[in-house]
């Protein structure tokens, strides 16, 4: 394994059926550098990476290592050369622990025994080092996204990286590890790692990077060197226009009570208590922020009232009736929406057609089907006309969901849940891999659906998002609620000290 000391991409062109992902794109890096890859929701950032990462074959154009062209023809080849790659959706295996996920693909020098016990030790010491603890024998199902994250970093380091692409690291950390995370990508190029930053939050890249690189329908459309742009810069060279992310206006009158938890207690995967007798009610018309750092039972809450976790104490009441472990169907035929964390695999069926997707809750009933029998011509114009209304961004409406840039899944979820016209809507970290000016669209939507008296549960660590567009926001932590502040009354540092347990008075 050779140390890289410059990478490029030169003249980088790459076609799918219907889509040109990237075309003449050109990049470069070199050791000790850290570049920012920008650009919005199916750019062709990630399809870049994934040619790099030995996923693609490009149609044309070169790699260049220190100078010299190489072919990367797999994932193995990209790590032998010291690239590694940690992907926006995972690519870990649920079923097995963090060590064995970690030894796919180690060769063992003995083929009949594999030392996983080494492999734990040199994980667990590679955590400590730097900053990423995880439980060696952990299930990956049993880990939050955050958590995973950090598996797939460690994974790449174990296997020697010297140069790190990330693709969107950050998505689903908490603030305080991505903070972590920047500081530690600071300190590695300082040994010489390369490395390739791709996010969304224009606020860490200009504090991570050295260099930004912005990519538009797949080509290179600006480049600068970090501390001569801003923020304002590199949103509107992303997005071609200015961006004004919308606020809340304030409203006195609300309506019913539509969704009340009262002292639920429920447990995580791990089986520890998640929620530990949590109350709050819900009304018409009404958006309720819960503020928290992921991990003190967001996930779990959510899944309580969507039906997708049991509850093992307490009543939830969703339109006067308790829905306490009422079927998933039941719930959502009752007009409950859901933007869930995990969008690619509790949001969507990856493998089904867009079109699926899109009236995945609701096929069997009219008008899609009637008397048992689908309406295929009715089912392609109204997923037509929801692609356009929520520019979403496909080849067309049979391409595979999973095909589609993350942002634009997003998208789909949102429109799916908001065109059924839901009573209440529980919305999980709805601009998690979003471009900024899909966030604008996201939040003008989610702000719509409340002046049209839907209630709305809003799930998010960005502040910003939270005091943007909440009437009331409550602080989780540690499976309780902590505090509800009327959000004309909260402040960033109000909710950051309550975030980490502290109240005052
Ligand atoms: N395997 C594939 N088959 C067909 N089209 C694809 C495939 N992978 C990506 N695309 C298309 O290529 C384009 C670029 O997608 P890509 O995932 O690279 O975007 P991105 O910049 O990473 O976006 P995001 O910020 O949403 O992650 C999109 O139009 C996407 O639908
Ligand atoms: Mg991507």
């Amino acid at each position: 394994m050779n140390k890289i000391l410059s990478l490029e991409m030169v003249n980088i062109t790459k076609r799918f059926p219907g889509v040109i992902a990237n075309q003449d794109v050109n990049i470069k890096v070199n050791a000790g550098e850290v570049m920012a890859l920008l650009g919005e929701n199916g750019a062709g950032k990630t399809t870049l990476m994934n040619i790099l990462y030995g996923l693609y074959n490009p149609n044309e154009g070169d790699i260049l290592i220190n100078g010299k062209k190489v072919k990367i023809r797999s994932p193995q080849n990209a790590l032998d050369l010291g690239i590694g790659m940690v992907h926006q959706h995972f690519m870990l295996v649920p079923s097995l622990t963090v060590t064995e996920n970690v030894a796919l693909g180690i060769n063992f020098k003995n083929k009949f025994k594999m030392d996983l016990k080494v492999v734990a030790d040199k994980i667990k010491k590679l955590g400590e080092k730097n900053n990423l603890n995880v439980d060696p024998n952990a299930y990956i199902s049993q880990l939050s996204v955050g958590e995973q994250q950090r598996v797939e970093i460690i994974k790449a380091l174990y296997h020697g990286a010297n140069f790190l692409v990330l693709d969107e690291p950050t998505a689903a950390l908490t603030p305080q590890e991505t903070d972590q995370l920047i500081k530690w990508i600071r300190e590695i190029i300082k040994d010489d790692m390369g490395v390739i930053f791709i996010s969304h939050k224009l606020k860490e890249v200009t504090e991570v990077s050295d260099k930004v690189e912005v990519l538009r329908d797949g080509k290179n459309v600006f480049s600068v060197q970090t501390n001569k742009t801003n923020v304002d810069e590199l949103a509107r060279e992303m997005a071609g226009r200015d961006i004004e992310l919308p606020t809340v206006d304030k409203k006195n009158e609300f309506g019913d009570v539509v969704l009340k938890v009262e002292d639920v207690w429920a447990k995580s995967d791990k089986g520890t208590d998640a929620l530990k007798g949590i109350s709050l009610a819900l009304k018409k018309g009404e958006i309720l922020g819960i503020a928290g750092v992921s991990g003190n039972g967001q996930k779990e809450l959510a899944e309580v009232i969507t039906g997708f976790r049991k509850v093992n104490k307490g009543k939830i009441n969703f339109k006067d009736e308790n829905i306490v472990n009422k079927s998933i169907q039941y719930i959502i035929d009752q007009g409950l929406g859901f933007i869930p964390e995990d969008r690619l695999h509790m949001g969507t069926v990856p493998g089904f057609k867009v079109k699926e997707n899109l009236i995945l809750k609701d096929y069997l009933k009219y008008p899609f089907c009637k008397n048992f029998i689908l309406k295929p011509k009715y089912i392609e114009s109204y997923c037509k006309t929801t692609v356009d209304e929520y520019d979403i961004k496909c080849p067309n409406i049979n391409t595979p969901t999973h095909a589609l840039s993350g942002g634009n899944i997003q998208k789909l979820i949102l429109s799916r849940e908001l065109k059924r016209n839901p009573v209440a809507l529980v919305a999980s970290y709805p601009i998690r891999g979003v471009d900024i000016g899909a966030i604008e669209y996201i939040h003008e939507k989610l702000l719509e659906a409340r002046n049209n008296d839907v209630g709305i549960l809003l799930i998010t660590e960005e502040l910003e998002e939270l005091l943007n567009l909440s009437d009331r926001i409550a602080v989780i932590y540690e499976g309780k609620i902590l505090d509800i502040l009327e959000a004309d009354k909260a402040t960033k540092s109000k909710l950051g000290l309550l975030m980490a347990g502290v109240k005052e008075g």
